[in-house]
């Protein structure tokens, strides 16, 4: 007997570690991992370079038809990188500059139709963890388990400043902590798929908890789901 293959959507707001548990949880299983907002931040970037402006249909499409979106495996740090137009751009969609925007960008219907199709596509064979916003409520309304993760503000806040620390030693605390306050505004309150939880994801607040101690409770959830499939070996 072998179990199903399933699908394992992760929504939550900024910083509550979606990421962390997503990587180790699709290591774990064997699983692709695909982190959607690093599409939304790869985008960004290239309207930043590009001067789009955002408020303008027709440049924002243009663009699009021009963005090539892929994720390739890096073997060093064991995780997948965002490509755009076949650079790599992980160095660079994590800035400030670029987190100032990514939720403006991610709110404009024609970037979330450009996104959204190639995140359904990427989940066609099932056997991926993705994390988002609106991947369990959008891009995989059937998924087998959906969690949607959250912990508190300030613990969010140190979490995000700390990593982004390591990169820039001159972050402000208050600006990243203004800049987790908007972007979970924009994200929640915006007109395309906003940010909310599926009433089928179970609801995971993990400001207390050790990452050992939320992956076992994960791998708990994802065992329930492929026992309850198992199929004959095929
Ligand atoms: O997960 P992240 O912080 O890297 O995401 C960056 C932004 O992208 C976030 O502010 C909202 C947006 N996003 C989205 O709208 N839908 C997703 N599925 C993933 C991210």
């Amino acid at each position: 007997m072998s179990a199903h293959k399933i699908i394992v959507a992760i929504d939550g707001f900024s910083s509550c570690g979606k990421s962390t548990l997503a990587k180790e949880l699709a290591t774990k299983l064997g699983y692709n991992y695909i982190d959607s907002g690093a599409m939304y931040r790869a985008i960004t970037l290239y309207f930043l370079r590009n001067r789009v402006d955002f408020a303008d249909s027709m440049q924002v499409l243009d663009a699009i038809a021009n963005i090539h979106l892929s994720f390739a495996f890096n073997e060093r740090d064991q995780r997948s990188d965002i490509h755009l137009n076949d650079e790599d751009v992980e160095p660079y969609i994590r800035d400030m500059i670029v987190s100032e925007k990514v939720s403006e960008v991610a709110a404009i219907r024609e970037v979330r139709a450009f996104a959204v199709a190639q995140q359904k596509r990427m989940g066609r064979k099932k056997g991926i963890v993705m994390d988002g916003r609106d991947i369990g409520t959008t891009v995989f309304p059937d998924a087998e388990l959906k969690i949607f993760m959250t912990a508190e503000p300030e613990v969010r806040v140190m979490r995000r400043f700390k990593e982004m620390y390591a990169a820039n030693p001159h972050i402000n605390i208050d600006e990243v902590r203004d800049n987790l306050e908007l972007r979970d505004y924009i994200d929640s309150n915006r007109e395309e798929s906003p940010l909310r939880k599926a009433d089928d994801a179970i609801l995971l607040d993990n400001s207390n908890m050790t990452r050992d101690g939320q992956l076992g409770l994960v791998i708990g959830w994802v065992l329930e789901r492929t026992a309850s499939q198992l199929t004959p070996n095929a």
